[in-house]
């Protein structure tokens, strides 16, 4: 996809209309700063509507996105919000996207309207999970609510595969000492004194509450019951495949039943981490074993690898328990399970993975996370919803105030068997005979952050060259990267955009 296609594809009326939507609630206080997220496709309570473009949307997956503003004058862009990447970048390309049609009923950012971009010359390939995007690096404002950050570094993107929106990447850079780490959003946020230090709480909501919500540098006692738990995040070196990634560790798996009995494992210490981008959970598989054995009615399918429910059951009370110490946060299984495209079968919201586990969605639209970088903490509760009142983080080690939610728990259960065996893997018991249901139909998220390639860039502007020197300095052909067919790569668009000061940014680059 080139950028000159790009942006004369900005002007279809159809992409118009499609932005035509409705605006995020946003508040502001001091020193936090509220923003709505929304589950865009794939929940599974559009099951009961008959819309053909619903049910076309709930293949994809849920996913969580943010609208924010980008340039001057403010272009509304949708956004997935990723905790599991760094990055924020725009304009995925929809021809190659899992889902095209549905990446093509959002808008794009126009970068030749706006009058505050830089360009920078410096670009990059990134991996996730799943997909990949090819960025040249701009600057330019964002806009939260009436809250400009201003001068953030951000990819557009020139070619990428399998995803169907820009993200905003909210986790710490995977490798903490690479020199190509520049101030990520969060990062420029504290500098700019917008926040008092690198901290925001999720709140994503179940699946018959869409509206969820991220505050940048406070937290919402009306969203959680209970104590919010301090949790520590790992150091890099204690993590599975050694990346920096908001890592703490699950001390135990439960479940319990509409007939309020409980059973839990034993102790165990499972390195794990939250991922708004992620769709599914991802677990060790004996404690993927441990749920799926034992849930009601649960049938394991060997085709799909997913264990296979009966929708019915996310109708019953009942939750998929997980222990980090002391905290327990129970998933309902409504909001665990989840909904094929048939609209008949459902599946649990759960895979095996031994290599990086991960609480994807399934997990996190039961849990309150407060994410503070600067202290390497996440502070966790059950989430509820009773009210708003939010809190500011400030700085320092305390900075996030140790509170109890203001909802109401749900009773405990009262007696808790230890009878889940969550360290064995085992043959399945309960196997699922009838036909496959199409596991691609779960698109998802784009999971993980995977990796950052160095990339030349294509030429946004006047300052940049087809063949221009990477963030660290090397030149890479752009034949390097894509094989022997480059030519729609070299083609360099000219824009109106300030001539960048390359010092200035470089040294933006390099500093965190
Ligand atoms: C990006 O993803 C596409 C599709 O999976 C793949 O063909 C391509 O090699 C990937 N590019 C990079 C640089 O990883």
């Amino acid at each position: 996809m080139l950028p000159l296609v790009l942006s004369s594809l900005l002007l279809s009326p159809a992409v118009a209309a499609a932005a035509q939507r409705q605006r995020s609630v946003i508040s502001r206080g001091d020193g936090f700063l509220r923003a709505s997220i929304n589950p865009i496709s794939g929940v599974p309570a559009l099951r009961r509507r008959q819309i053909s473009e619903d049910v076309e949307n709930q293949k994809t997956g849920t996913r969580y996105a943010i609208d924010i503003g980008i340039g001057t004058p403010e272009q509304t862009i949708t956004l997935i919000l990723d905790t599991g990447s760094p990055d924020l970048w725009v304009n995925p390309t929809c021809e190659t996207a899992n889902v095209p049609k549905e990446c093509g009923q959002y808008p794009q950012f126009d970068y030749t309207k706006s009058t505050s971009l830089k360009t920078t010359g410096f670009a990059d390939i990134l991996s996730y999970g799943k997909g990949n995007a090819s960025i040249e690096y701009i600057t330019d404002t964002i806009t939260i609510g009436s809250t400009k950050v201003k001068d953030q570094i951000l990819g557009v993107n020139f070619e990428s595969y399998d995803i169907p929106l820009g993200i905003l990447g909210l986790s710490p850079p995977m490798d903490p000492s690479d020199p190509e780490n520049y101030p990520f959003l969060l990062d420029t946020m504290a500098a700019e004194g917008i926040i008092k230090s690198r901290a925001f709480s999720l709140d994503l909501r179940s699946v018959t509450e869409p509206e969820g919500a991220i505050i940048f540098g406070g937290l919402d006692t009306g969203k959680f019951s209970g104590s919010l738990a301090r949790l520590p995040m790992l150091d890099p070196s204690q993590s599975p495949q050694g990346f920096d990634r908001y890592w703490i560790v699950l001390t135990g798996v439960g479940l319990t039943l509409p007939d309020g009995t409980s059973d839990k494992s034993g102790t165990i210490e499972v390195p794990v981490f939250p991922d708004s981008g992620g769709t599914l959970t991802r677990l060790p598989t004996p404690i993927f074993q441990a749920f799926g054995e034992s849930f009601p009615g649960a049938q394991f399918d060997a085709a799909s690898g997913f264990y296979i429910v009966d929708c019915a059951v996310g109708d019953e009370a009942g939750s998929v328990d997980f222990y980090f110490g002391s905290k327990r946060i129970a998933v309902p299984f409504n909001d665990f399970i989840w909904h094929l495209a048939d609209g008949q079968s459902c599946v649990l919201g759960l895979l095996s993975d031994d290599d990086e586990p991960v609480l994807g969605d399934s997990f996190l639209r039961a849990a309150y996370v407060v994410h503070d970088q600067d202290n390497r903490a996440l502070h966790m509760a059950q989430a509820a919803n009773c009210g708003t009142n939010i809190v500011s983080i400030g700085s320092g080690k305390n900075a996030v105030p140790s509170v109890t939610g203001d909802c109401t728990a749900a009773p405990a259960p009262t007696a808790v068997g230890g009878g889940l065996d969550a360290t064995a893997t085992r043959q399945p018991t309960n196997v699922f005979t009838g036909s496959s249901p199409d596991a691609t139909a779960i698109g998802g998220g784009p999971g993980p952050a995977g990796g950052r390639t160095t990339a030349s860039a294509v030429g946004l502007g006047p300052s940049a060259t087809p063949s221009a020197k990477s963030a660290a300095g090397r030149t890479i052909a752009v034949s390097d990267i894509y094989g022997t067919s480059s030519t729609g790569l070299k083609v360099a668009v000219v824009l109106v955009a300030a001539v960048v000061d390359k010092e200035v940014l470089s040294a933006r680059f390099h500093k965190r």
